[in-house]
């Protein structure tokens, strides 16, 4: 493995995807609808940072006219997101690349949406990658980051989704266990979120997980 190649399929999430990937995948369907919903972009450039599969990203292609950019630093990874635009039509409406979201790859004040689920809590620097976040968005454009289900998820399915997670997480022992639950607190994210640099975040709790949306000033 290249030292960019980075794999944390041993992870909690990527062991509930390989029993419940329908539902993770359900719940990035809702997720692109929830997004949409609140904040109405529906053209320009869209960064799906850490896509994973790529559900989140191909969901709001499929939704919208944005040109989405599925990126990750897993090739495995992206090769089964290039697969699943395949089946899902969007192949045109999206590009994958391999990339490390502490170096990001584009100019500055580019994208107009940036959608980030579940990777912000292994980033190496989280700093340094919010920073690269704030960067690359347009004036006026909104970060959608964190990890959770959304709102639109049904109550049933969403307990159901809530307890595999939990019991996959028990499983890492307690000290990583408490680890886990600490970086998706408004603590331990406004502490990176301040080093970087971010103005204008607010945080939505999604019960045990939580979002970070981020609003780039139409003067910043
Ligand atoms: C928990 S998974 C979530 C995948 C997808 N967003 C989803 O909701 O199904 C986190 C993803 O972030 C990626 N990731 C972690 N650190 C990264 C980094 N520094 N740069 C880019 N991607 C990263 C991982 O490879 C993984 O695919």
């Amino acid at each position: 493995m290249s030292p960019f190649q980075v794999d944390l399929s041993d992870t909690p999430y990527w062991r509930t995807v390989e029993k419940h990937g329908g539902w993770h995948r359900f719940a990035c369907k809702l997720l692109a609808r929830q997004v949409l919903d609140d904040y109405g972009i529906d053209k320009g450039l869209c960064l799906d940072l850490g896509c994973g599969l790529g559900w989140f990203g191909i969901e709001l292609a499929k939704l919208t006219d944005l040109e989405v950019l599925l990126v990750d630093i897993d090739r495995d990874k992206l090769l089964k997101a290039r697969e699943n635009a395949l089946k899902e039509k969007v192949r045109g409406r999206v590009s994958l690349l391999l990339v490390d979201a502490h170096h990001l790859p584009f100019r500055d004040r580019t994208m107009s949406l940036i959608v980030c689920r579940g990777a912000v809590f292994f980033w190496r620097r989280p700093d340094k990658a919010f920073k690269e976040v704030y960067r690359v968005m347009k004036p006026g454009a909104v970060g959608f980051l964190g990890g959770a289900i959304g709102r639109y998820m049904p109550s049933g399915l969403r307990a159901r989704i809530i307890e595999v997670v939990k019991r996959e997480v028990r499983k890492l022992g307690a000290e990583k266990e408490r680890e886990w639950w600490r970086r998706r607190t408004p603590g331990w994210l406004t502490k990176w979120l301040d080093k970087a640099g971010v103005d204008g975040f607010r945080f939505i709790p999604d019960p045990p997980g939580i979002w970070i949306e981020i609003r780039k000033g139409r003067c910043s």
